[in-house]
């Protein structure tokens, strides 16, 4: 805890995300922090219903929980405003140790304004909805009209200046805007007004931003006109909250993203119009300067969708941080993926007892077994995240999960590649098969092989986990040294191009744990069988310190 001179408590520093060199770090209390999230289900904002959540807080080690703020709780009535759970939710988080992430829930959840107070959902005249060409109305509001932004807005503002007051311990570390913004069922707004704004000059600020000939909305954007219109509208609404607010408490701020399918996405409207889908990135930057992140919620289940989805949400210009994703098995190991994506964080989705489960999204159950692949990795992170997350901002790392998907999957593809009964596979057959479950990757002299589903000693082929549960992180620490940790693979160090012809070994594979100040604590050496056939990882943790040479 800090003091001031004269002994009063000082304000913790704020938040804050950092880039440099083009990757990024949220800092909390001034060091680098990565989110090992859990979120809530929807109705779990209430006092009575968090005896459900720490439990699940405490089996999976997160240290950070993301939980729903309603507009409808903290402004039941215009101009009536009720804090009580949220002071209650900051000390019950105290006291389970953990951080927050609040998501304001108001004009748009998921395309409609439910947890938006009565007096907004009914006033359909003050606070228009979108209108389809056809007339139709639908349960997604506008975001054409001042009236809604300045309710909304005014509601976020005094959630803000609430925190700045009672939060100086800074156990709220962002804040969402909105949930899911954009509409079903219309690419945007089709009523008179917003027609009338369609006609008129796309505004300079955004065409300048994106290098584009000045005109009308379809005469600059064509054929994704009506959502390009959509989204820079929903986008300066969120920026305008979020400006307004962060003057009065400057915390990060993301928008997470109801996902279009990358490869096969389908027409706006079929998916959500109007948020950051992977399209519209670059007019979401332009016009939202404020939101410090664009968040991929992720429950396509598939390796190369995923992938794709982390790669789009990668970038320079927004830190990638996977605000929620599947709660099921085959979605933990995308941890590793994320990471390897400098990802700051990963929250999977409906992280509660509360009774309540968004299968076939998530998983089928809500026991402590369906939550444990998420206990198996957080407990693995947890007790060095801080060290990650300050490798990750500052040395190069990489981050491997299985790539081979559903259940089995690993094992039907093997077995349908099988050889007619009583021939042996050839070496050739046996190295192409082995392919599906070997990753590689270029780390200056040295390669990085991942391989899943193996045993321990000798050579077996990879064939695949018989669950799609591998992953693996590589922090490079110098050209020689690097740290490993993995789950359910093996990881081989091999000589690249560049020492081709050399002979290569292990000096020296420690294994130990960071102190909580982040300095290395020796524990054994291994050798012999343990480093023989590879750095071999199932279910149980081992955090490696290995140095490479030639000789
Ligand atoms: C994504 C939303 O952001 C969540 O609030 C939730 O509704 C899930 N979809 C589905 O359970």
């Amino acid at each position: 805890m800090l003091f001031t001179a004269g002994g009063v408590h000082a304000a913790a520093e704020l938040p804050q995300i950092k880039t440099s060199n083009g990757r990024h770090a949220l800092f909390v209390d001034n060091k680098p922090y990565l989110i090992l999230g859990i979120q809530t289900n929807n109705s779990t904002n209430y006092a009575a219903a968090l005896k459900d959540v720490w439990p699940v807080a405490k089996l999976t080690q997160a240290n950070t929980l993301s939980i729903p703020i309603a507009w409808e709780q903290i402004e039941p009535k215009e101009d009536h405003f009720d804090f009580s759970f949220v002071d209650y939710l900051i000390k019950d988080a105290r006291r389970n140790n953990i951080r927050l992430i609040l998501l304001w829930f108001a004009t748009w959840k998921n395309n409609a304004p439910h947890y938006a107070p009565g007096w907004v959902k009914l006033d359909d005249k003050r606070f228009p909805r979108v209108v389809k060409p056809n007339g139709e109305s639908l349960n997604s509001l506008s975001p054409l009209h001042s009236t809604t932004l300045e309710a909304d807005k005014k509601a976020f503002r005094r959630l803000m200046a609430h925190l700045k007051k009672v939060d100086k311990k800074r156990t709220v570390i962002m804040v969402q805007v909105e949930n899911e913004v954009g509409t079903y069922g219309a690419a945007r707004d089709y009523s008179p007004t917003a027609e009338k704004r369609f006609q008129q000059a796309v505004p300079n600020e955004l065409v300048t931003a994106l290098n584009l000939p000045p005109g009308k909305w379809r005469e600059v954007f064509g054929a994704a006109a009506d959502e390009s219109f959509h989204a820079y509208h929903i986008a300066k609404y969120c920026d305008a909250i979020a400006a307004a607010s962060k003057a009065i408490y400057p915390l990060p701020m993301n928008v997470n993203v109801a996902l279009r399918n990358p490869f096969n996405p389908g027409k706006p409207g079929q998916y959500a119009s109007g948020g950051p889908t992977d399209n519209m990135l670059p007019i979401w930057k332009a016009a939202a300067p404020n939101i410090d992140l664009l968040s991929p919620d992720i429950y396509f289940r598939d390796y190369k969708t995923v992938s794709k989805v982390l790669e789009l949400y990668s970038r320079p210009d927004n830190p990638l941080f996977v605000s929620e994703i599947g709660n099921d098995q085959p979605y933990a190991r995308y941890f590793f993926a994320t990471m390897g994506k400098q990802g700051i964080g990963f929250v999977p989705f409906g992280m509660d007892y509360t009774g309540y489960t968004n299968y076939p999204l998530g998983a089928p159950s809500y026991t402590p077994e369906a939550f444990q692949p998420f206990a198996e990795i957080y407990g693995l992170m947890a007790p060095w995240a801080h060290v990650w997350a300050a490798l990750s901002f500052e040395k190069p790392t990489w981050g491997f999960a299985e790539p081979v998907d559903t259940q089995g999957q690993a094992r039907k593809i093997w077995n349908a590649q099988a050889s007619p009964e009583g021939t042996q596979p050839s070496p050739e057959d046996i190295q192409e098969r082995a392919k599906n479950y070997t990753q590689r990757a270029d780390m200056g002299l040295w390669d990085v092989e991942v391989t899943y589903g193996r045993p321990m000693f000798w050579t077996d082929p990879p064939k695949g986990n018989p669950v799609a549960s591998g992953g693996a992180l590589v922090a490079k620490l110098g050209d020689n040294q690097f740290l490993v940790t993995a789950l359910h693979a093996r990881v081989d160090i091999k000589p690249s191009e560049e020492l081709k012809g050399q002979r290569s070994m292990h000096l020296r594979v420690e294994e130990g744990h960071f102190d909580s100040r982040g300095n290395w604590v020796f524990e054994r050496v291994w050798n012999g069988d343990q480093t023989d056939w590879g750095l071999n990882f199932d279910a149980k943790h081992h955090l490696l310190k290995i140095t490479m040479a030639t000789y």
